[in-house]
């Protein structure tokens, strides 16, 4: 059963990004199910891994769709993705060199920031791109 789960509070309205933030609340799940197991076993490093990487690609989505639409908020937006794939980068670095452990304050941590993040930054954007598109979904990028 799952222990991360995304709700219908944080749906922001445009069907790529709600997709992406799903997912991530999938993996964060697993990455859940992996800690339980063990939090220095091998399958944590392999799931925070693609954690990161979706998170990434989710972000550079994101950013696109600002500069798409000329986002007035892009600069602050984006300061908050850099500093938190920084955070995760470092915390990547020292899970896998061993100077630390995932902790479930980590993943605490990571829940919150994004559901933090998802109800004050992305629904700001999400709803300034349905105003500029007039709720026409646009192209992935
Ligand atoms: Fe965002």
């Amino acid at each position: 059963m799952a222990v991360v789960r995304w709700s219908e509070d944080l749906r922001v309205g445009n069907r790529a990004i709600d997709d992406d933030h799903q997912a991530l609340f999938e993996m964060l799940d697993r990455l859940h199910d992996a800690m339980r197991v063990g939090q220095g076993s091998s399958a944590v490093g392999p799931v925070l891994q693609e954690l990161v990487r979706y998170t990434e690609m989710h972000f550079r989505r994101e950013e696109h769709y600002m500069r798409q639409i000329g986002y007035a908020g892009y600069a602050a937006h984006k300061a908050e993705h850099d500093r938190l794939i920084r955070e995760v980068r470092e915390l990547q670095a020292r899970c896998t060199s061993g100077a630390v452990t995932m902790s479930l304050k980590v993943h605490t941590f990571l829940t919150d920031w994004l559901r933090n993040h998802i109800m004050a930054m992305d629904k700001q954007l999400a709803s300034e791109i349905v105003a500029v598109s007039g709720g026409v979904e646009r192209a992935r990028p």
